[in-house]
């Protein structure tokens, strides 16, 4: 891919990322190749064992088994498992951040109000103290999930992931975490981090196509969700009087007709990053978003909302210039500079951009004199 994408700086990765072009052409090939018979037995049978390969990448990625891997269109559709998973009881309660995007924040809302359950909120900061202490605070015998972001949309702000697992597991609490901000970003453990789900998106970080994601479920818990979420092909067997048998692993929450061809640009984009390197994309755009983060605060009066430390950060950096409305400003740098990013409309005043390996220098170069030039004119 080229970097000037139609002349933009692109800081949307957090939103959607611009798609790798062997990923494009991967797609359009077994578009393609499936087209011509989805029903053709040797067709049907490379489609599968095609997005198994995904699968198998999305597992390698995550450190995961791929029986723990369930892919769907988006990370939301694995928060709708877990919640709907949930046998809840009148006066439960559970356990959001104050960042949460509407995916991670509509869907409990929902369950809040169809069965008389309590919200309650950690206030996402980049103190891991503070947000150990409320975390300890808030859980009690009533609460049945903590859903929390492992990368703050808002702030680019990293939880202290395997931490916040700890004090959930020590009361007996599920913990899910939201991995739309961090896979592809930032290494994800699952494993280190001992959670129970992890939710992601194809579509942002890993530059896979819009409509990809899907969840991990740890082993033991997939008999533990209630099957609220199921349909052709969920099943390891099932009769005509209504006895069935659903499958062991995480593939029972798929089902019906799949978009096939886009699982297999996800593996493809997988496999393309593994090639680069994990540990190089991550330390690119590491150093890239420090990078931007030093150009930033040599702007007068700019306010950075996103720790400086990378470890508690990640590739978001959001900003603040105090007396300009942050959505004039974004518009002004779109319109002038040409500069992609985010005003955050439901829960900040700031503007977030988020850095990819493709972000260039004279990218930041645009930014920084954009900035300079709504500082000297007042727009
Ligand atoms: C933290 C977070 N969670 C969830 C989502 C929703 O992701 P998806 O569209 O893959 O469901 C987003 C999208 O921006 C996000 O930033």
């Amino acid at each position: 891919m080229t970097p000037d994408i139609y002349g933009y700086a692109y800081f949307q990765t957090s939103g959607f990322s611009p798609k790798l072009a062997p990923v494009v052409d991967e797609v359009v090939r077994w578009f393609s190749f499936h087209s011509q018979g989805p029903a053709i037995p040797e067709i049907a049978a490379r489609m599968q064992e095609l997005a198994d390969v995904a699968r198998a990448g999305v597992a390698d990625v995550l450190n995961a088994d791929s029986e723990e891997i369930m892919l769907g269109e988006n990370a939301t559709i694995g928060i709708n498992v877990v919640a709907n998973g949930i046998d809840w009881k009148s006066g439960d309660n559970l356990i959001l951040s104050s960042h949460e995007h509407p995916g991670n924040r509509l869907v409990w809302y929902n369950i809040a109000r169809l069965h008389d359950v309590e919200l309650r909120f950690v206030e996402m900061t980049d103190d891991q103290d503070r947000m150990r202490e409320q975390l300890t605070r808030l859980i009690d015998n009533r609460t049945r999930i903590v859903s929390i972001s492992h990368v703050s949309r808002r702030t680019g702000v990293r939880v202290a992931a395997r931490d916040l697992v700890r004090i959930a597991h020590e009361r007996d609490v599920p913990l899910l975490y939201d991995g739309a901000q961090s896979v592809g970003a930032i290494p994800v453990d699952v494993r280190a981090i001992e959670c129970d789900f992890y939710v992601f998106s194809g579509h942002k970080y890993l530059m896979a196509s819009q409509g990809t994601g899907g969840m991990y479920i740890r082993k033991d818990r997939i008999d533990w969700l209630r099957p609220v979420w199921i349909g052709s092909r969920s099943q390891k067997d099932f009769d005509l009087q209504g006895n069935m048998e659903l499958l062991d692993n995480a593939r029972r929450f798929e089902f019906g007709t799949r978009n096939l061809p886009d699982q297999i640009g996800l593996g493809k984009a997988l496999e393309i990053w593994k090639s680069v390197g994990w540990e190089n994309v991550f330390d690119a755009i590491r150093r890239y978003t420090d990078r931007m983060k030093q150009r930033l605060e040599e702007i007068p009066r700019l306010v950075l909302e996103t720790p400086l430390p990378y470890d508690r950060s990640s590739g978001i950096v959001t900003f603040r210039l105090p007396g300009h409305e942050s959505g004039a400003v974004l518009q002004s740098l779109q319109e002038n500079e040409k500069i992609l990013g985010s005003s955050l409309e439901f829960d900040s005043e700031g503007i977030r951009l988020s850095t990819h390996v493709f972000n260039t220098e004279e990218h930041l170069e645009r930014l920084v004199s954009g900035l300079q030039r709504i500082l000297r004119t007042g727009r």
